[in-house]
């Protein structure tokens, strides 16, 4: 090798090693902020599903990842935040999986307050068609809003239905297969809620892969 290759060939090793630090060094500092940002905006949209409830701290902080079986709806990851007032319980937020939906699974958020009284419901993720099963879409139509305070008593189990089923919900027009998997979803996670209250509040936290 001539001393001007061996020159070249040291020049661009020096300069793949400054540009590899300058990329650590960025990742470094951005990585921090990417992640608060993050958090930030979890939290900001999980909170409609949380109306009414005092907590304080983070819900996403401490959060429960659970896979199936887990006995909630869904054969599918299952996620639960929970939030505290004084230490003591104040709520739990479940992202699961509603079955039964006419063009798939439903992604649903279910807050529901230490009394088991529902704080709100969100549909996170569908597949429904547009002008039909989209209804339950907070931004199509207020149908998500009957689910607002109630709880297992309230309807009673025959009330957990269409009214066109007997129950006491309303239906989509010309939709009821995709009201009728989140109604289901949603009481099965109250059922879930009731029969594991004391374990949600001091299970402990689910720690990721970093
Ligand atoms: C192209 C197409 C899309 C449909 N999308 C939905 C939908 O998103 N959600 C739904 O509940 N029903 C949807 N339906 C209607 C259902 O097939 C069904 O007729 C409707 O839910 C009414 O059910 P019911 O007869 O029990 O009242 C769709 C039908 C067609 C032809």
């Amino acid at each position: 090798m001539t001393p001007g290759v061996a020159k070249r060939g040291i020049t661009l090793a020096a300069i793949a090693a400054i540009c590899t630090t300058l990329v650590a060094a960025t990742y470094h500092v951005t990585a921090p902020l990417i992640a608060a940002n993050e958090q930030a905006w979890l939290e900001r949209s999980l909170k409609p599903a949380f109306a009414g409830v005092d907590y304080e701290g983070s819900i996403t902080a401490a959060k429960l990842i659970l896979e199936p079986p887990h006995g909630l709806p869904g054969n599918d990851t299952a996620i639960i935040y929970r939030a505290y007032s004084g230490g003591s319980p104040a709520a739990a937020l479940f992202a699961v999986t509603a079955r039964g939906g006419y063009a798939g699974p439903i992604r649903i958020l279910v807050g529901i307050d230490v009394a088991g009284a529902i704080t709100g419901v969100r549909i996170l993720e569908h597949r429904e068609t547009p002008g039909l099963g989209d209804g339950i879409e907070e931004s199509r139509s207020d149908w998500i809003h009957q689910f607002d305070r109630r709880s297992l008593g309230d309807p009673p189990a025959a009330g957990w239905q269409l009214q066109v089923d007997g129950g006491e919900f309303d239906q989509l027009t010309g939709a009821s297969v995709t009201p009728r998997a989140v109604i289901k979803g949603v009481r099965e996670t109250l059922l879930y809620f009731d029969a594991n209250r004391e374990e949600i509040f001091t299970m402990p936290a689910t720690s990721e892969a970093p």
